[in-house]
């Protein structure tokens, strides 16, 4: 790839900090950026909208595959839109929040969502950095630069409450729960071969969007 058509690869789990720093990194990169947990979210609520029992993983995945989903990819401006109706507020309530698991679990659906984000990727003339739970592993294990972003539970869990106002305990359950539920499907406490790993618990913003650049510098990534 030439440096203006990096991939960055960030997985981690909820409240590690991947979104702010994702959208930091490629805003300093001046390259486009892709929420993939945005699209099993808006997968998610296409599902619950249809009104099909989440348990059908055959009637789950036909809801996701007819529903239209748009995502921005400016890292200013990172909207999500479901049948042409934004739905950035939506998608990150408690109700789909409680779904996502479920919908991201079906394989049709991981097949199809996949699909999706690496012709995203290939398009993305100016690089792009993409985060989630598989992107170094499954969508771009070709991506110039792979990094796992981890956090103790704790921080992970104020930073969380903190952003949606909500109880640290409850929110410290929730994402166990779903730090549980998502290990089905992917590897969401584990660094993929070959990513750099970065504690986040005692690191600004600022000093892992840092480290980043400086490892996209260094001759060592190719
Ligand atoms: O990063 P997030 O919390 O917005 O992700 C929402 C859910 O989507 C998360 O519970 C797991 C799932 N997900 C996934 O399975 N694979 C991805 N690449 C991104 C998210």
């Amino acid at each position: 790839n030439s440096p203006q058509a990096r991939v960055v690869a960030v997985d981690g789990p909820s409240g590690s900090g991947k979104s702010t720093v994702s959208k930091r990194l490629a805003s300093a990169l001046g390259s486009a950026y892709l929420d993939t947990g945005a699209m099993y979210r808006a997968a998610a609520l296409a599902a619950l909208r249809s009104g099909v029992d989440l348990a059908d993983k055959d009637a789950v995945a036909e809801a996701v595959r007819t529903a239209k989903l748009e995502l921005g990819t400016t890292p200013g401006d990172p909207f999500t839109r479901l049948d042409g109706e934004p739905v950035d507020a939506e998608i990150r309530g408690a109700e789909v929040t409680g779904a996502v698991s479920a919908v991201a679990g079906v394989p049709a659906v991981r097949e199809h969502l996949i699909a999706e984000q690496r012709r995203i990727i290939a398009e993305a003339g100016a690089g792009i950095v993409v985060e989630g739970r598989d992107i170094a592993e499954v969508v771009a294990p070709d991506a110039d630069l792979k990094v796992y972003l981890y956090a103790d539970e704790l921080e992970r869990a104020r930073r969380r409450s903190a952003e949606n106002d909500t109880d640290v305990s409850a929110t410290a359950a929730d994402i166990a729960r779903r730090d549980a539920a998502d290990s089905k499907t992917t590897k969401p406490l584990e660094a993929a071969a070959g990513a750099v790993a970065i504690d986040t618990t005692h690191l600004g913003i600022d000093a892992v969007v840092g480290r980043m650049l400086a490892l996209l510098s260094n001759g060592e990534i190719t």
